[in-house]
């Protein structure tokens, strides 16, 4: 190994990969969609999410208009999705017409669900603080989501059946596919096998 120690830092990308979300809104009767890869639970009781998004994003305002948002965890198959409501501003182009993403209704707040999520967050808006060039909007999460066909027994993501999509930076993104779970039971014996 040959380790480098670095002070002063422009980007830090290190953490990477993390899985790429879409964050959905709606306000004054426009939706939109931008992708997310800063994104954190916060608590689990009472359940709080947040997302740091940057003023600069259309999402933003909407956010900020309507006190929502919509985390949605959408599969591999539609990591172009993820590439595209990144890659452009709802400011500029309708995203949802632009790339016929097909959405359902959120069942607590205005801003959609996206169809083809494996799980997906309503939030309504608790905080939002400003954290250097991005805010931190934490929201409760009001609504919850998820397919049944997606997780394993114990309600978790099951990568033999859906596979998430890890952002790596840049334009690069990676999955992981039939990981081998490990459960305590299994690494005593060592007999730690596939998750089916
Ligand atoms: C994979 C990926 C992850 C991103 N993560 C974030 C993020 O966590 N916060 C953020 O402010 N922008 C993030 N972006 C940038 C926005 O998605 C991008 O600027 C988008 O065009 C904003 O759309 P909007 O202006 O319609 O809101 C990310 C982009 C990509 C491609």
């Amino acid at each position: 190994m040959s380790k480098v120690a670095q002070y002063q830092l422009d980007e830090y990308y290190y953490h990477y990969p993390a899985v790429a979300s879409v964050v959905t809104s709606h306000a004054d009767g426009k939706n939109n969609a931008m992708a997310v890869a800063w994104h954190t639970a916060i608590s689990r009781k009472s359940p709080i999410y947040g997302v740091a998004i940057s003023p600069k994003r259309f999402t933003h305002g909407l956010i900020v208009a309507s006190g929502e948002f919509v985390v949605n965890f959408v599969p591999w198959e539609k990591r172009e999705l993820v590439a595209k409501v990144g890659g452009c501003s709802g400011s500029e182009v309708e995203k949802f017409l632009a790339f016929g993403i097909v959405t359902a209704s959120g069942k607590v707040v205005q801003a959609p669900v996206l169809a083809d999520a494996y799980a997906a967050y309503e939030c309504r808006v608790m905080e939002r603080r400003a954290m250097g060039d991005h805010d931190l909007f934490m929201g409760s999460i009001v609504a919850l989501h998820w397919d049944k066909e997606a997780l394993s027994k114990d309600s978790m993501l099951d990568p033999g059946q859906a596979h998430p999509v890890l952002y790596l930076g840049g334009d690069y993104y990676a999955t992981a596919k039939g990981n081998v779970l490990l459960d305590r039971a299994a690494l005593a014996k060592g007999t730690a096998g596939p998750m089916r």
